[in-house]
């Protein structure tokens, strides 16, 4: 059932911000027909939900994390393929022959509840872009087997695989989207990185990325995901890439978010 208060409490402060936005800048009725003629068109060429995610999904995830406490959860982004193969511990994500050659990474840590118990047979998923910035599944006819996975936490909540390091990529740059973002003087670009996504019985759902210390776009992602707590230092063993990250994962109880 709607909850009539909170609605309107939500969409009148929205709007008052938008409004204050607007006195602040001294928006013009030219610039306000502007900004409904990009609506339209967004809404048109199927761009919305593209903008959302660009602007608003990280604050939506930062809410989440505040209240359910734990590790700080990422947005999931939109190549995310239920069912990937299942790979075993210490195993690899399959690559594709071109991108053999391409710098390893080691992608291990531990999964734990909020007491600090490991999280034994969590599912945690695994997936990341191709050197040239494309998922499997999406882009170029790719197969959707390569470059994710899924691994089975051991006894003591640990996991442990190895892939190729992934690369910046842009994110759709030609729509309406791609158009506000130049226009703004900003970039499509978002920095290299890994996608998690666990899940274990009885606890909440944690979706996280893992970026690089040093690489590029890590201080200036156009999707705004990057925080210091996602940032793995700079780490190699024998010229693989140790991305070491543990997660502490809260159990599922919905109420929290609606305290
Ligand atoms: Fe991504």
């Amino acid at each position: 059932m709607a909850d009539t208060a909170r609605i309107n409490a939500v969409v009148s402060d929205i709007v008052e911000g938008i409004r204050a936005a607007m006195f602040k800048h001294n928006v013009t009725y030219d610039e306000y027909q502007i900004a409904q003629s990009f609506l339209l068109d967004a809404f048109a060429k199927k761009d919305i939900p593209l903008l959302l995610t660009t602007f608003f999904n990280t604050t939506i995830v930062k809410i989440e994390g505040k209240m359910m406490g734990g590790s700080k959860p990422s947005l999931e982004g939109p190549y995310f393929i239920e069912d990937s193969p299942l790979i075993p511990q210490d195993g690899e994500l399959a690559a594709r022959e071109q991108d053999q050659g391409r710098m390893k990474a080691l992608l291990r840590g531990r999964v734990t509840d909020l007491d600090g118990k490991p999280l034994a047979g969590a599912t945690i998923n695994i997936w990341h872009s191709t050197p040239d910035g494309r998922y499997s599944g999406f882009h170029d006819g790719i197969a959707p087997h390569y470059h994710r996975g899924r691994i089975i936490t051991d006894a003591d909540g640990r996991y442990s695989v190895r892939t190729i390091m992934p690369t910046p990529y842009q994110i759709p740059s030609d729509g309406p989207t791609g158009a506000l973002l130049t226009a703004m003087g900003r970039h499509t670009w978002r920095p290299a990185h890994f996608h998690y996504k666990i899940t274990a019985l009885g606890m909440h759902t944690h979706i996280s990325q893992a970026y690089f210390e040093g690489g590029d776009y890590v201080d200036d992602d156009c999707c705004e995901d990057v925080c210091a707590e996602h940032v793995v230092a700079e780490k190699t063993d024998d010229g693989v890439r140790i991305v070491e990250v543990d997660f502490v994962i809260p159990e599922a109880v919905t109420q929290a978010l609606a305290a």
